[in-house]
């Protein structure tokens, strides 16, 4: 299971295991569920996550700071030290110090690490800023590639792209020069990361997804529902989740979590804070986290109110003095009473399943069309599955006739007519062809309510 990854990297499993004995006797009488965590990382253990936070490489020397950080926390974030100005400051001069400085103060005490950045169009060395085209292109794969093989094996997962797309009403992606290089620059990333680090999970990593009606949120869903269907190695959706006045926490939070878990990809928490640090905002948050089996753990972005780079705002779990928040007590308190949920209905297993008993066998040469749905109050999400019958199809066409009130307003996979009562949707170019018994799958976003819908499909 994923979720034993991040228990079994916790110094809470590694305590446990140094008193095994004790623990193997004591379990032949124990009924209780097992104790509270008295810190961060131990509760989150106990549900099956990490709880993980920023650190900043220089502040190491700080005794205050690390021993919070010792106590609290089993996952650290590079804060800045990972990234394409830290790593590579000229081109093709790889600098690893203050980075393998972090990862060996938290690995050698059994915390986990995850990689932050590969790609981004924000703090770029200057030689990189000013890079554009193939050059570029081919720069960025090379960063990828070095970085992710010096650190292979020692970062559990990587933001491999952050921050790609635009904020605003768009959905599309962010101007920037890698962006330029061609749109699939995104996916030459993840590629190349998987390359070099067969082993790490691969994220893709934004700010202001967490809105489910946002269409920064849908057009990076979007994107990830795209990359699962063409075999693009994703692994992960971060969320950086700086809530503040501009950009709060809302509750549809939990279904943007359980949407994105449902595509077949993990869910982290990347860089938790919000302005003010309400108790009650932070208990939600890990309760949401709690909620989808597949949130595989929260860090927040940075351990004191000083520590932050929007100190300002307060928006983190201890005062600038080191001492515990209310803030912190409300998601100890969330870790140690969440209880940990079997998959939600909403979240597949990773394979694609195969169709269900109830699905009548298509004829020869013919299809057939299934659909799940996820709705919400005032629109939906449909995923569909068209597959194939006894012989290969070279193109499909589905029909779905949508209850009045029902309105498409994207869709990712497959060529749309109409956008409300009988819609008609076929096959794009890299889709068409699916083998006798094979399946593939395309989807839509809709505003309204979905009701029972009913695809039908035929071989074109
Ligand atoms: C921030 C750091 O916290 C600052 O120290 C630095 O000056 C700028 O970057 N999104 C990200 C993080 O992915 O890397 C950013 O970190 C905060 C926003």
């Amino acid at each position: 299971m994923r979720s034993t990854r991040w228990k079994a990297a916790s110094r809470a499993a590694i305590a446990l295991a140094g008193a095994g004995a004790l623990a193997a006797s004591m379990a032949l009488f124990a009924t209780a569920p097992a104790s509270a965590g008295t810190t961060l990382g131990a509760s989150a253990a106990e549900k099956g996550r990490y709880f993980g936070t920023a650190v900043a490489g220089f502040k190491l020397s700080d005794s205050a700071y690390t021993t919070i950080l010792n106590r609290e926390f089993n996952m650290v974030t590079a804060e800045n030290e990972m990234k394409m100005n830290a790593t590579e400051p000229q081109q093709g001069q790889f600098s690893y110090g203050a980075a393998d400085q972090i990862v060996n103060h938290a690995r050698s005490r059994g915390m986990s690490v995850r990689g932050h950045t590969l790609a981004w169009h924000s703090q770029q060395p200057g030689w990189m800023e000013s890079m554009s085209g193939s050059a570029l292109r081919q720069a960025m794969l090379n960063h990828v590639t070095q970085v992710a093989t010096h650190f292979r094996g020692q970062v559990v997962a990587w933001d491999v792209v952050n921050e790609a797309f635009a904020d605003g009403s768009s959905g599309g992606r962010r101007d920037s020069n890698l962006q330029r290089t061609g749109n699939d620059w995104i996916e030459a990333a993840f590629r190349a990361a998987r390359a070099a680090d067969p082993g790490a999970k691969l994220c893709y990593n934004d700010y202001n997804t967490d809105n489910w009606t946002h269409a920064k949120t849908q057009g990076v869903y979007n994107m990830v529902r795209d990359f699962k269907a063409r075999g693009v190695p994703i692994d992960c959706v971060g969320f950086q989740s700086h809530f503040n006045n501009e950009s709060p926490y809302v509750s549809n939070y939990r279904t943007t979590l359980s949407s994105f878990a449902a595509l077949g990809v993990d869910v982290q928490i990347t860089e938790l804070d919000i302005q003010g640090a309400s108790a009650s905002t932070y208990r939600s948050v890990v309760e949401d986290c709690l909620a989808v089996a597949r949130c595989n753990g929260i860090t927040v972005w940075g351990i004191r109110d000083s520590d932050s780079w929007r100190a300002s705002q307060t928006p983190l779990l201890f005062n600038s003095n080191g001492s515990k928040k209310p803030a912190y007590d409300a998601v100890l308190a969330a870790l140690n009473n969440g209880t940990t949920p079997t998959d939600p209905p909403t979240d597949p297993p990773t394979d694609p399943p195969t169709d269900p008993p109830t699905t009548p066998p298509p004829g020869p040469g013919g299809c057939t069309a299934t659909v799940s749905v996820n709705q919400w109050t005032g629109g939906f999400v449909a995923n569909v599955r068209v597959t194939a019958g006894s012989s290969a199809l070279s193109g499909w066409t589905v029909t779905i006739a949508l209850p009045s009130g029902a309105t498409v307003t994207n869709a990712w996979s497959a060529n749309r007519s109409g956008n409300t009562g009988t819609t008609n949707w076929t096959n794009v170019a890299y889709n068409g062809q699916v083998g006798a018994g094979q399946s593939t799958e395309y989807g839509f976003q809709a505003n309204g309510t979905a009701g029972s819908l009913s695809p039908t499909c035929s071989a074109r």
